[in-house]
């Protein structure tokens, strides 16, 4: 499908799909929602700890570099595995802005690590931050109880319905520990009740610049 480099209100770059006409990241701006819905109502719930985080849809590596540099703030250690089935093209990558909007040019290194690191080959990017980036469909993952936190970053329902399905969900339900928590900038009822159906508990928050809701779901452990 045809792509093309768009800028988000923030200043902040995203990639458009022509045909769905649907972004990567929110028109509101890329940076703002990624801090809003993935960092301050999911990564700041583990401080000063070691976790393992699942980011469904890799794309720009947008997440995972703004997950390094607030893991840092926060005192965490990161196991960060990145899943997608369509890696971006270098020239995309190139027309990215991140690491200038996010003013972490003494970064750019871990940037650029992030993105030549070996597909299926986990890559220390320093000793408190590991990345594997997995060429997979949602639809394959099968992890067992492996994940504190899932940033669940797929296109939206109006386009790929079926990586909103209960399917999927029980999948990601499934590769979460105990009080693993998943986190998504959607907020639709149809999605919801998919995540309660697998057995989630649902909590509806405010969301970013622009969008009035978001979901984080919770994998309670159960009663004994
Ligand atoms: C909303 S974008 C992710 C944006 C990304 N988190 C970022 O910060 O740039 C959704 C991603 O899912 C990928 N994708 C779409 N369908 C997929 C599938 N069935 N399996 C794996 N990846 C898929 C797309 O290539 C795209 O990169």
């Amino acid at each position: 499908m045809e792509r093309e480099i768009v800028q988000t209100e923030d200043g902040s770059t995203t990639i458009h799909i022509k045909e769905w006409n649907e972004n990567y990241h929110s028109k509101h701006g890329a940076i703002q929602e990624a801090q809003h819905v993935f960092i301050k109502n999911g990564l700041s719930l583990f401080p000063n700890q070691s976790l393992s985080i699942l980011e469904i849809g890799f794309g720009t590596g947008l997440n995972s570099f703004i997950t390094y540099l607030e893991s840092k703030k926060m005192n965490q250690k990161i196991n960060y595995t990145g899943v997608e089935a369509y890696p971006i093209t270098d020239a995309e990558l190139q027309a990215m802005n991140y690491v200038q909007e996010l003013q972490a040019q003494d970064y750019q290194s871990v940037f650029d690590t992030m993105h030549d690191s070996i597909w299926g080959k986990e890559t220390t990017i320093d000793s408190s931050f590991s990345l594997i980036k997995r060429q997979q469909f949602f639809e394959e993952i099968d992890d067992i109880e492996k994940f504190d936190l899932i940033y669940f970053d797929a296109f939206g329902y109006r386009v790929q319905p079926e990586l909103w399905s209960t399917e999927i969900f029980q999948n990601m339900y499934n590769s979460l520990i105990d009080n693993g928590v998943l986190v998504t900038y959607a907020a639709r009822g149809v999605v919801k009740r998919s995540m309660i159906e697998v057995g989630f508990t649902v909590e509806k928050l405010a969301g970013p610049p622009g969008k009035r809701e978001m979901f984080r779901a919770t994998k309670k452990s159960k009663a004994l």
